[in-house]
């Protein structure tokens, strides 16, 4: 029989399971003969072993795949990291050369996480998150609950890659003016590119969808929002890090920022996408902006969607596919690449 007829049977250790990833990796995996065995513990040093008897490991942002942990996949015969995610910050790539393939899911749903941008952006400015706890308690006062039309209203995006993209269409079908500022801007852009100096002095809203690099680490800081409007609202479904939350903080205290909607938040890694209720929050910052009215805080839950996770079971299980089959894939990240 020809290798590539051969029916595939392997078992994946799937890391930090949560109950909406089962039915998507469970009936993408059946069809392609792979058994996840699901474990709610993060990789680790310590839950590493957890993985004998695999073929390889299915990880998320947050489990750690550093040089210790890899010698010991490698130790107990993994031949790979599939991770369900873009990022792979959180594994060492070199180390794992030549040990472990690592591959990974470059681009899911954008839409979701322009969507949720929005959704956020008009939960905070038409006070819905107000008004639904106000009426469940038949409160029907509008008082506190005045907002501002989008439309007209300038929006700034920092980033135009896929889901800036699909950002600013949906902005202008609400009528928004749009300003872009890229570091590498699209040729085939259809709005207007400016410097990020004037985005920050002009715009209405902000919103960012840049990746966190060296440039672009607390790229709205003190002097970032001192350029910005007065009452001007941010948006960040991107990565925490990207805004000082300390300086974001002080911008809302002093009433010159106007609103902030935070899908990721810079101190994130223990907090978010854990039940920490019951638990006393450590984090004075993280605290204070949640308790502040003009801040919505979501727990990293841009990507959440039906679809979204659809698309990151069907392309994890290809790419395992893809590996087992062919002894490579085309989502591999390679140590050689980084260093180029
Ligand atoms: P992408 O790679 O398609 O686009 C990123 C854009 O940022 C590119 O156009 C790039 O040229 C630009 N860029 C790079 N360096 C820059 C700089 N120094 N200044 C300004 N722009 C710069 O990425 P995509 O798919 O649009 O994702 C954007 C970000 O969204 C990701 O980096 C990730 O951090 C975040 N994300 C968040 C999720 C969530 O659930 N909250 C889910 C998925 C992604």
């Amino acid at each position: 029989m020809h290798r590539k007829d051969m029916e595939i049977t392997m078992k994946y250790a799937f890391f930090d399971a949560k109950p909406y990833d089962k039915p998507s990796f469970d009936a993408f995996g059946d069809k392609a003969g792979i058994k996840f065995k699901y474990f709610e513990a993060k990789l680790d040093t310590d839950t590493v072993n957890l993985a004998k008897g695999c073929d390889g490991v299915c990880i998320f942002v947050n489990d750690t795949a550093n040089a210790e942990v890899i010698d010991a996949l490698h130790e107990l015969g993994i031949k790979a990291i599939a991770l369900r995610c873009a990022g792979f910050n959180n594994v060492d790539i070199r180390h794992a050369d030549g040990k472990l393939a690592v591959f990974r899911v470059p681009a899911y749903s954008p839409y979701a996480v322009a969507e949720h941008a929005l959704a956020m952006l008009l939960t905070l400015v038409r006070r819905t998150h107000k008004a639904y706890i106000r009426t469940r308690d038949f409160n029907f006062s509008l008082n506190g609950l005045t907002g501002f039309d989008l439309h007209g209203r300038t929006v700034g995006v920092i980033g135009t890659g896929r889901i800036g993209r699909v950002f600013i269409d949906i902005c202008r079908g609400f009528g928004m003016k749009v300003l872009a500022y890229d570091k590498f801007p699209a040729k085939d852009a259809d709005f207007r590119y400016t410097d990020l100096d004037t985005l920050l002095r002009t715009s209405d809203i902000v919103s960012l969808h840049c990746p966190l690099t060296d440039d672009t680490y607390h790229i709205l800081d003190e002097a970032g929002f001192g350029k910005m409007k007065k009452g001007a609202y941010v948006i960040n479904t991107s990565r925490g890090a990207l805004i000082d939350s300390e300086a974001l903080l002080e911008a809302i205290k002093s009433r010159h920022i106007g609103g902030a909607c935070l899908d990721v938040y810079e101190e994130e890694s223990d907090i978010f996408f854990e039940d920490r209720s019951g638990h006393i929050v450590d984090d004075d910052t993280l605290a204070r902006l949640i308790f502040m009215p003009n801040v919505l805080i979501t727990s990293h839950q841009a990507f959440l969607t039906e679809d979204a996770l659809e698309a990151i079971a069907e392309t994890t299980v290809s790419n395992i596919t893809e590996f087992h089959r062919d002894g490579h894939c085309q989502n591999e990240v390679k140590a050689k690449v980084l260093t180029l």
